[in-house]
């Protein structure tokens, strides 16, 4: 094989094109966008730039390319609070609702665009009797409620840049944060309700900010009610300042290349990186992705996107796009289990959604948790589905086509990272035939390669995921570390962003990810993808979960060990374990076969629900554990170390 690539053993023969039903009221059925973004991508997106958004002054250059610097619409001028605000409700839309926000406990609110406005410019005039100027930063830590979009667009408004920091992360998160941006202030609220009791965010900022000398001003949303301590001239109630602001707040022209937001990066090991997202690219990608990913009617749809706004997907997808093309979306603060294992399918029906996207490790805790729970629920408002995080094993594609879809709705897997900012590798729902496990193809105006080692493109077959053009959207560098941006995206492959991802392209050219190239395993010298091992392990009925890494073997360099979680239900027993082995050497070959399977009850993820691999590989191998800082529950690793030893002993 050539320049060891990654090889590729699971197949997958099922497609399901769109429903005429759908057809019959998807925006695209055909290839026209295709075509046209393939004879000009530049004149491809302009026009969406100029379709999509409300310009104060046109842009004149559609792109400035000196690699890996981009420069997006050079000299357009726009504002992204009034792009998603003001627009609309000068278009008289403004009693459209905006967000159906639903607390944790129960309590709902229902906030209108021009409830919005208010609240927005109320609190951008906020910021700005704060001190807060155009062309400063501010920190963002809060739970899934309104305060945390109308935060962030009170930014976009005046010209600040936000950087959200996740409401799991502990103080030492913060610090990092708060420090690499050199935020001015810190918006946060005393405590957000999580699994049915209140888990505390402001006494986190007290603790960090003992570190944070640039952090002037804080200021509180009362959520919870919890007993804070409130310091004296450093921090404000929410409530007392917006009583006292003035909702006239006129949006700042902004210019096209203008820092919109910094969100950091996690990575496993290495010091956070500041992902730098500019503003009229950005906005541009994203209201297209929305609108045409998600088949988006904004006058009727009731879309959800059951992600939390830390992460990049809920800013583009929560916050950014749906506003941007005027829809009505969902927000919900809490686990998906309070009070009950049914509480998204209970808000489906209630509200009546009609897109849902969410993560492939939620659908394998849903299927885990049985099809009964979304059974007892009517989800026929559903009229498509999505999914984004990590790659989807075909079964749990199947099960969310089946349980959720009801089998008639198209499902959207996009690939996308906080780097690119939107959507990328994705179908469109009213003309791809999907296939259950591919991101099918780059959506319009995006290129995309697999290439071998030393970069030649791979027409059939595994490889390593590139970029081969700028994007609207894409990031513009690391804050604060140019050489790192160039050396971390840019510098593996000349001329090609790399994502880190490897991926494979089939006969008909459809895309499936892989993972992390960082967790191919390399057994006897060949290359195979954690991604297909865990597939074949989750196609056989007994398993809900499986995680696969590759532990150092004196015979073959590495092993695979496999660790499985199974379907509520079924007994663990060594039978099993076996005959998993054999299920896997069925479905990829011989050499796919793991060496070991462990059944265990959970596994560690980060907090955004990515299984941590490495934790695996070191208990594997009997090493101490690295850091578990990101892990949602430490435990669990201590659990699966325990089973792993005594499955050695055995
Ligand atoms: O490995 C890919 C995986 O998630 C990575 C990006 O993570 P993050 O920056 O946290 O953003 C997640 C939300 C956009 C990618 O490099 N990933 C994301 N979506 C998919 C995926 N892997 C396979 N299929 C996907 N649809």
């Amino acid at each position: 094989m050539s320049d060891a690539t990654i090889e590729e053993f699971y197949r997958e023969e099922r497609t399901f094109p769109p429903s005429e039903e759908f057809k019959a009221q998807a925006l695209v059925t055909d290839d026209s966008l295709y075509e046209e973004a393939a004879k000009d991508f530049e004149g491809f997106w302009a026009r969406q730039a100029r379709e999509l958004l409300t310009w104060f002054d046109d842009f004149e250059t559609v792109l400035e390319w000196d690699l890996p610097y981009a420069k997006w619409f050079v000299e357009g001028k726009l504002n992204v609070s009034y792009n998603c605000l003001d627009r609309h409700v000068e278009a008289g839309r403004g009693d459209k609702v905006a967000y159906y926000w639903e607390g944790e406990p129960g309590d709902t609110r229902t906030i209108t665009y021009s409830e919005l406005l208010d609240e927005v410019s109320r609190f951008a005039n906020v910021l700005k009797g704060l001190g807060l100027e155009r062309g400063d930063r501010i920190a963002i830590y809060m739970p899934m409620i309104p305060e945390l979009p109308i935060a962030m667009l009170a930014c976009t408004r005046i010209g600040v840049a936000h950087s959200v920091i996740f409401g799991g992360f502990s103080p030492d998160s913060i610090v990092d944060r708060v420090h690499d941006g050199e935020a001015r202030a810190v918006v946060t609220a005393d405590a957000g309700n999580r699994r049915g009791a209140p888990s505390a965010l402001k006494p986190n900022v007290d603790i960090a900010l003992r570190d944070c000398p640039t952090v002037e001003h804080v200021v509180v949303v009362n959520r919870c009610d919890t007993d804070i301590e409130m310091v004296d001239g450093r921090d404000h109630w929410y409530h007392d300042l917006m009583a006292e602001a003035s909702p006239d707040c006129p949006p700042e022209h902004m210019d096209s290349e203008d820092l919109l937001y910094l969100l950091y990066t996690s990575g496993t090991t290495a010091k956070p990186k500041g992902i730098m997202h500019t503003t009229g690219g950005y906005l541009t990608q994203v209201a297209f992705t929305q609108k045409y990913v998600f088949d988006l009617h904004a006058d009727t749809d009731i879309y959800w996107c059951a992600a939390d706004i830390g992460w990049v997907t809920g800013h583009s997808y929560i916050v950014y796009g749906p506003l941007a093309i005027g829809c009505t979306s969902i927000i919900y603060e809490g686990t998906p289990d309070t009070p009950g294992k049914d509480r998204l399918w209970d808000i489906v029906e209630r509200y009546g959604v009609t897109q849902l996207y969410t993560a492939p490790t939620a659908i394998r805790t849903f299927m885990k948790w049985g099809e009964q729970e979304p059974a007892r629920h009517d989800l026929s408002s559903i009229k498509l589905l999505g999914t984004v995080g990590e790659p989807i094993n075909p079964e749990a594609w199947m099960w969310y086509h089946n349980n959720i879809g009801g089998g008639r709705c198209p499902i959207v897997d996009t690939w996308w990272q906080t780097e690119t900012g939107a959507q990328m590798i994705s179908p469109l729902p009213g003309v791809t035939p999907t296939k259950p496990g591919s991101g099918c193809f780059p959506l319009p105006g995006i290129g995309a390669e697999v290439v071998d080692k030393s970069g030649r493109p791979v027409e059939v077959g595994g490889g390593y995921l590139t970029l081969t053009t700028p994007w609207p959207a894409m990031l513009r560098g690391i804050w604060g570390d140019p050489e790192r941006y160039f050396k971390t995206y840019w510098s593996e492959y000349e001329g090609r962003y790399f994502a880190g991802d490897g991926a494979k392209v089939d006969e008909d050219g459809y895309f499936w990810l892989l993972g992390r190239v960082d967790d191919v395993m390399n057994v006897s010298g060949h290359r195979i993808s954690t991604t297909e091992v865990e597939s074949a392990l989750v196609d056989h009925d007994a398993v809900a979960e499986a995680a696969v890494v590759g532990a150092t073997d004196a015979t073959t360099g590495q092993a695979i060990i496999g660790y499985c979680i199974l379907v509520s239900g079924v007994e663990a027993s060594d039978e099993l374990g076996e005959e998993l082995r054999r299920h896997v050497s069925t479905k990829l070959g011989p050499i796919a076969r793991p060496k070991t399977v462990i059944l265990v009850p959970d596994l560690p993820k980060t907090r955004s629900g990515k299984i941590m691999r490495r934790l695996l590989r070191d208990v594997a191998e009997g090493r101490e554990l690295g850091d578990t800082t990101t892990l949602a529950d430490a435990s669990v690793v201590e659990e699966i170390r325990h089973r792993a030893e005594t499955h050695e002993e055995d």
